[in-house]
């Protein structure tokens, strides 16, 4: 494997890429590090030409400070790809700027790996204050900070997402994907931004991480299966959440949830389970294991 990374590592050294290896943003693709230039077309730049790569790749976003106005990053790929945000990316305070719900997003790619100790931060606090209004206006558009769609084999490991003007990462359609030291953090009083939100996903795992938040820290959607949550500390925030369940009729049950070795510290609640009354005969929680004093830890 080390010997596979040096010798992809000379190869874009020696013949200017194409053949996978480390690709640093900045220094291949002119992008600036202030908070003022947009590294939107540096990144998908750099993106599109390790995603062609048929060789694993790693893209490089150094440690300083970066402003991204939006990207979506999508599959498929033709090998493992991996991006490495040392630094911090730093969204527009403005929340009209966005005209759908999405800020930084993942998008249906195989053997995808975030790593690097970074922060995302979405820059939320003007957005809470004028939710506080109740203009709910552009609620729904308001961006996510950060989307994992129809994702396979995925690793978010080391990574920091603050201030999300709405949930702080959405996973959708996701296949085994792990999200390992993610830590979230937002203020108390941060409407509607959801730590961790898992709909329709099959194998999630949620470990040693550290979420603060203004609303629930992991909420968990029809159609999640084989979930595993362990040793995550939540708080502040509404606690994990398994819900709302049953409102349309064509929802998946949610199967096999395992909650472990969790901490709450300053949540509204531990663990609920929240149903409408039943419109769906399939509606069901297989599998649950959330309760014990083992399992949950209250500070
Ligand atoms: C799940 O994804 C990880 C990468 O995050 C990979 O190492 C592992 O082999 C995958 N597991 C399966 C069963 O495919
Ligand atoms: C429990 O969670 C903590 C993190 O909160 C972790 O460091 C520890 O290894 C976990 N213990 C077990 C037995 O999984
Ligand atoms: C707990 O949360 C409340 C608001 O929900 C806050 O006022 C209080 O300071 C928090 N306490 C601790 C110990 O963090």
């Amino acid at each position: 494997m080390l010997i596979l990374v040096l010798l992809s590592i000379s190869s874009v050294e020696g013949q200017g890429g194409g053949g996978g290896g480390v690709i640093d943003v900045v220094t291949k693709f002119g992008a600036k590090a202030d908070e003022k230039t947009d590294l939107s077309k540096p990144l998908l730049d750099a993106w599109k030409e390790a995603c062609a790569s048929t060789s694993p790749s790693k893209i490089v976003i150094s440690k300083r400070i970066y402003f991204v106005s939006t990207a979506t990053l999508d599959g498929p790929c033709k090998a493992p790809i991996e991006l490495q945000v040392q630094g911090t990316v730093k969204a527009l305070a403005d929340p009209g700027a966005f005209k759908e719900p999405k800020w930084i997003s993942f998008n249906r790619i195989e053997n995808f790996k975030l790593s690097g100790g970074g922060v995302f931060d979405g820059q939320g606090t003007t957005a809470y204050k004028r939710e506080g209004c109740k203009g709910h206006a552009y609620y729904g558009s308001l961006p996510i900070n950060l989307r994992f769609d129809f994702l396979t084999n995925a690793m978010i490991q080391d990574i920091t997402t603050k201030d999300s003007k709405q949930f702080q990462a959405n996973v959708l359609g996701c296949k085994n994907i792990t999200f390992e030291h993610f830590t979230i953090s937002a203020p108390d009083e941060s409407p509607n931004t959801d730590g961790i939100h898992i709909g329709r996903s099959d194998g999630v795992n949620v470990l040693n991480s550290e979420i603060k938040t203004g609303d629930d820290c992991v909420s968990i959607r029809d159609g999640s299966k084989n979930l595993v949550i362990n040793g995550v500390t939540c708080g502040p925030g509404h606690g994990i959440r398994i819900g709302s369940l049953g409102l349309f009729k064509n929802e998946e049950p949610v199967d096999g949830v395992t909650l472990k070795n969790c901490t709450m510290t300053n949540t509204s609640n531990g663990v609920r389970i929240k149903t409408w009354p039943c419109n769906s005969p399939k509606l069901g929680l297989v599998g649950t294991e959330v309760s014990g004093p083992q399992n949950l830890r209250y500070k």
